[in-house]
């Protein structure tokens, strides 16, 4: 790694087990990038609670399958530093500072506020923390002085946002932080089974660990061209699911060929649903076996959490030694 190297940090909220989503969208990318940046990766588990709070009982689960998945999908402790966002009470602070110089309707304004509440009427999240949802994340963005953060689309006003409180922040303090910029990567398009956007929310995903019998039913299940009624129809791989995956995950040959013998009728959608099946499973043997080995030894997991923590720490704890001075609230007596 090149000693220069800038820093990137990717925050994924813990929701569960990670999805071919999720991979193909956003942390294949993050594999990449910790070979290019210092990269710091971790859980979001305080902002879980921002709309889980009243039931937080899946969290902690879901925060280490999260991790787990991570680590299976290659991201790679010797590279990166992972670690869990509450066990670096650095952000706390951060955020509570930060709060302090947060005009009220640049929060307010946040496209996702109003929309989040729209959309999960069933959760109460007129509250102080999920307002402050962007605030916390502009907290664990800066406290590492990332210069990066991958992003999707609906992240993107978040990023705008802690941008706007950096040049705050440094016009009433000093320059203490870089801006953080968006690093926006080509992302496929990844359908779930129905078509729609692959999504834990629409039931439609399919799991980066999956076993091969899973992955076997999943993909038995897929939507394929509608328009290709009986078997001898030729169809359109165009607006095919099966196909946007052949692209995903098989070599290029077998795309070709699967394109030709799709549109001349020589495969139907259930060969190429059986063929499909079997270069996923393959594909994705690696990721599954290590996986694998977590669940039967998941100290290994923690282990790699705790030395995350501590080095994630260590650098938080430094950009809060040069906020305190910043801001006047500190205390070299006490040290
Ligand atoms: N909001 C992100 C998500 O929904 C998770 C997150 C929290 C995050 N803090 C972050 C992402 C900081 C990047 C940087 O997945």
């Amino acid at each position: 790694m090149n000693p220069q190297a800038q820093y990137v940090l990717s925050g994924l909220r813990p929701t569960g087990r990670i999805h071919l989503g999720n991979y193909f969208g956003a942390i294949r990318n993050w594999v990449r990038l910790q070979d290019q940046y210092r990269s710091y990766c971790f859980i979001a588990d305080w902002h879980a609670l921002t709309s889980d709070y009243a039931d937080p009982s899946n969290i902690r689960k879901a925060t280490f399958d999260a991790v787990a998945d991570l680590l299976a999908a290659g991201i790679d402790p010797e590279k990166a530093t992972v670690f869990i966002q509450s066990e670096i009470k650095e952000h706390a602070e951060l955020h509570l500072l930060l709060s302090m110089t947060t005009p009220l309707p640049w929060l307010e304004r946040v496209p996702t506020f109003k929309d989040q509440q729209q959309q999960l009427q069933d959760k109460d999240l007129n509250t102080y923390g999920f307002l402050g949802y962007p605030l916390l994340q502009t907290a664990d963005i800066i406290i590492y002085r990332a210069n990066f953060v991958p992003v999707g689309e609906d992240q993107a006003s978040h990023l705008e946002l802690s941008r706007e409180i950096v040049r705050r922040f440094n016009n009433f303090y000093g320059p203490v932080f870089p801006e953080p910029q968006p690093l926006f990567t080509e992302t496929p398009k990844v359908p779930g089974l129905d078509g729609r956007k692959m999504s834990k929310s629409y039931g439609n995903t399919i799991g980066l660990t999956a076993s091969a019998d899973e992955i076997r039913a999943l993909v038995m299940t897929m939507f394929t061209d509608p328009n290709r009624i009986r078997r001898k129809d030729p169809g359109n791989p165009d607006i095919c699911n099966l196909f946007q995956f052949h692209k995903l995950m098989s070599p290029p040959e077998t795309v070709t060929r699967v394109d030709h013998e799709c549109r001349t009728a020589q495969i139907g959608c259930v060969d190429d649903k059986k063929l499909l099946a079997e270069i996923m499973i393959e594909q994705l043997r690696p990721i599954r076996e290590r996986r694998e080995r977590y669940d039967r030894e998941p100290s290994y997991v923690w282990d790699v959490l705790r030395e995350g923590n501590r080095k994630a720490r260590e650098r938080a704890g430094e950009t809060l030694a040069m906020v305190r001075q910043a801001m006047k609230i500190d205390y070299p007596e006490f040290r």
